[in-house]
């Protein structure tokens, strides 16, 4: 089969096609013939060396697969050949094939097309991770998403506006904020020519945000921080900027604001059986269209190279997916 393999850490430019063995499905395991691979943010950290999880060398890049099943391994319950599936699995989905543990894999609802699925699990299970369980949003409150048309951010944007709330979306660019408005953003800021704090005061009346959503980190959180209203929540999600803040600690105490780490991986890992409620309910949103992922752009497998250096240049709005 087909797949890009990392030989040597670098940039994508290191990346490379090759023609490599079939995986077999061991024991617990399928074999997913992938249909599509959504790209994410970590996928250009990974290759670098710069991610938390470092594979040995060589392996192929890719978290997130959709597809369909096309072997299944001794004692494994529950999946068919044929079956739709999606599955996070860390690296390998930038391949024609891949074996999984079949553990990870979830069944695709009928309705949802394989790019769509491939694209879904990362960015929705986390914006909603961070949204609902650890930021208790509520109908009516005001909720701020930084970098709002990359994959959290967009996710973020529209399970705020399911549930209820006034969303700021902002982003670097207007044509990013064009994107985020079409999804549900009531009002955006573009933060490289406007200042940020005056336009939160004016979008706000002066009362602040109740939720910050940010996946961007760098020098955008502390002026968000400071617009923060009384008892609001700052989810710490990533940080695409490359730069992990600070913030001096009266300002939590000054306005009875909470700082909210989320690991929404760890969350999985730890509480199954909450990730299972999580993602029949964002497949409950997706077939109510409450939620419309945005999928801006299919790479074929031999342009893989080319994707990470969008994802890189923050060039990409939405999702971005691979289709080998
Ligand atoms: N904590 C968790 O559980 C969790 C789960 C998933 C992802 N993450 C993290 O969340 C972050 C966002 O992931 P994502 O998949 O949404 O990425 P993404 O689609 O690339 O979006 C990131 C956004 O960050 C902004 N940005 C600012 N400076 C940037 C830079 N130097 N390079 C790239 N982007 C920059 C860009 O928006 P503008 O151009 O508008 O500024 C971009 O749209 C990553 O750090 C990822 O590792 C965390």
């Amino acid at each position: 089969m087909r797949a890009i393999v990392c030989e040597a850490w670098g940039g994508p430019d290191t990346l490379a096609l090759r023609e490599i063995a079939d995986p077999v499905a061991g024991t617990g395991e399928v074999v997913v013939k992938i249909h599509a691979a959504g790209v994410n943010f970590p996928d250009v950290l990974i290759i670098q060396k710069k991610y938390q999880v470092q594979p040995a060398l060589p392996f192929t890049p890719g978290a997130e697969i959709a597809g369909e099943i096309e072997a299944v391994g001794e004692g494994v319950a529950g999946f068919k050949v044929g079956d739709r599936v999606l599955a996070l699995c860390s690296t390998g989905g930038f391949a024609e094939k891949i074996a999984l543990n079949a553990h990870l894999c979830v069944p695709i609802p009928a309705q949802v097309p394989y790019d769509v699925a491939a694209g879904f699990m990362l960015a929705f299970c986390t914006a909603h991770h961070a949204l609902i369980d650890r930021g208790g949003v509520a109908s009516g409150d005001t909720v701020l998403v930084l970098g709002a048309a990359g994959g959290v951010g967009l996710a973020s944007v529209e399970i705020a506006k399911a549930r209820g709330a006034t969303v700021i979306a902002a982003a670097s660019s207007d044509a990013k904020l064009v994107i985020c408005r079409e999804r549900g953003a009531d009002l955006t800021i573009n933060y490289t020519t406007e200042d940020l704090r005056a336009a939160i005061k004016t979008h706000t009346e002066g009362r602040g945000l109740d939720i910050i959503v940010d996946p961007v980190g760098g020098a955008f959180a502390e002026p968000a921080f400071r617009s923060i209203a009384w008892r609001g929540r700052y989810l710490v999600i990533g940080f695409a900027n490359g730069e992990i803040p600070s913030l001096p600690l009266n300002l939590p105490l000054l306005k009875g604001a909470s700082i909210v780490g989320v690991f929404w991986g760890e969350f999985a890992r730890r509480e199954p059986a909450r990730q299972i409620a999580m993602m029949q309910d964002l497949f409950e949103m997706l077939a109510e269209r409450k939620i419309r992922p945005l999928i801006s752009k299919t790479y074929r497998l031999e342009d893989a190279r080319q994707a990470l250096h969008d994802m890189a240049a923050r060039q990409v709005t939405g999702k971005i997916v691979i289709t080998p």
